[in-house]
C-alpha cells in the first residue's frame, strides 16, 4: 500500500462550459492520476451562479468525491432545499447568514478518507466574521478524525490568504485558495509541511472575462448597476493543482499546478462586435452627463 495520496482540487467550475472542460479532461488520457477529487463548484450553475443539484450529480458522475462553495453558494434559492441532502457539498463555515448545509466533512473514496474545510474570506468580501476566528474550531473537529485536512479559502484579498495559510502551516495538508479565477503561480510547500497557493484559477471559458460573458460587465463597468451577468461559452480551460501527501504525518510533498485546455470545443467566446454599440453609447452618454 501507497504511503502517500494524491489529491487533486479543480478551481471555480464556472458554467457549462466549465463543467464540460472538467469532463473532457477526466475522461481523457490526461485525467491526472489522483486517490480523492474535489472542486469548488459556487459558480457551476448554465448561468454562472450558484449550482443546481443536477450539477452536483454530474460532476459526482465524473469521479469527483467531494464539492467546496462561496459567496454565491446560496445565489440559487433552491440550493436551501437540497444541500443537507449531499452531506460532500459544502458551503463557507462564516457564510453571512444563517444558512443550510456544512462548513466541513470527511471525504472517502476508495481506503482514503480526508477532511475538507470550506471558509470565506473577511477582506473584501461579506463573510460574518474572518475565517481566523473559525478555522481553529473546525480544525479540531476534523484533527479527531484525520491528519490529511484540505482548506479552502474562498477569498479576495491575496494576503488574506497566505495569512491564513501561514497560520495553519504544520496543521493542515493543504491550504487553496478559490473565488478570483486566475491562477498564480506561487504554489510551494510550506515550512511546516502546508501546501499552498494563493489561487487554483478556474474552470472557464478561455475567452472571457474571468469566465463572464462580455457584454453585461462592460455595462457594469460604464455604471449599468442592471446588466446581468452570465457564463460565456467558448473553448474552455481547467485549472487545478494535484498534491502529494504522506498519509501518517499529514504533511504534503509535493503540488504542482494544472492548466488543461479544452481540444475539441471552439472559441466562440469572443467578444460580440454587436455588444460594442451599446458599450460605446453608454461611455458617450456618460460623457455627455459630465459634459465631455
Ligand atoms: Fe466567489
Amino acid at each position: 500500500m501507497s504511503a502517500t495520496i494524491k489529491i487533486l482540487f479543480f478551481g471555480d467550475i464556472v458554467g457549462q462550459s466549465g463543467r464540460r472542460v472538467v469532463r473532457e479532461l477526466l475522461l481523457s488520457a490526461h485525467r491526472p492520476a489522483a486517490d480523492i477529487v474535489i472542486a469548488n463548484i459556487e459558480n457551476a450553475s448554465d448561468e454562472g451562479f450558484g449550482f443546481r443539484e443536477e450539477d452536483i450529480r454530474e460532476l459526482q458522475d465524473l469521479g469527483i468525491h467531494g464539492f467546496t462553495g462561496g459567496n454565491h453558494s446560496f445565489h440559487l434559492r433552491t440550493t436551501n432545499d437540497f444541500i443537507d441532502q449531499y452531506p460532500m457539498v459544502l458551503r463557507p463555515a462564516n457564510y453571512p447568514c444563517e444558512s443550510a448545509g456544512r462548513a466541513w466533512c470527511m471525504v472517502t473514496a476508495g481506503s482514503t478518507t480526508i477532511a475538507v474545510i470550506n471558509l470565506l474570506g473577511h477582506q473584501h468580501m461579506q463573510s460574518s466574521e474572518s475565517p481566523l476566528l473559525v478555522v481553529d474550531d473546525l480544525l479540531e473537529q476534523a484533527g479527531r478524525e484525520t491528519n490529511l485536512i484540505l482548506v479552502d479559502l474562498h477569498a479576495t484579498s491575496t494576503g488574506e490568504k497566505a495569512a491564513l495559510a501561514y497560520y495553519l502551516d504544520g496543521r493542515t495538508s493543504i491550504v487553496c485558495g478559490t473565488h478570483t479565477h486566475v491562477q498564480t503561480a506561487d504554489e510551494r510547500i510550506l515550512p511546516g509541511g502546508t501546501a499552498f497557493i494563493t489561487d487554483v484559477g478556474a474552470c472557464a471559458t478561455m475567452h472571457s472575462i474571468i469566465g463572464m460573458d462580455f457584454d453585461a460587465v462592460y455595462k457594469r463597468l460604464l455604471g449599468d448597476r442592471q446588466a446581468s451577468m452570465k457564463a460565456a461559452s467558448g473553448r474552455s480551460c481547467a485549472s487545478a493543482i494535484l498534491v502529494e501527501v504522506d498519509k501518517t504525518t499529514g504533511k504534503a510533498l509535493h503540488i504542482e499546478r494544472i492548466s488543461y485546455s479544452e481540444i475539441e470545443a471552439s472559441d466562440n467566446g469572443a467578444l460580440s462586435r454587436e455588444a460594442l454599440p451599446t458599450v460605446y453609447r453608454l461611455a458617450a452618454s456618460r460623457q455627455c452627463e459630465q459634459g465631455g
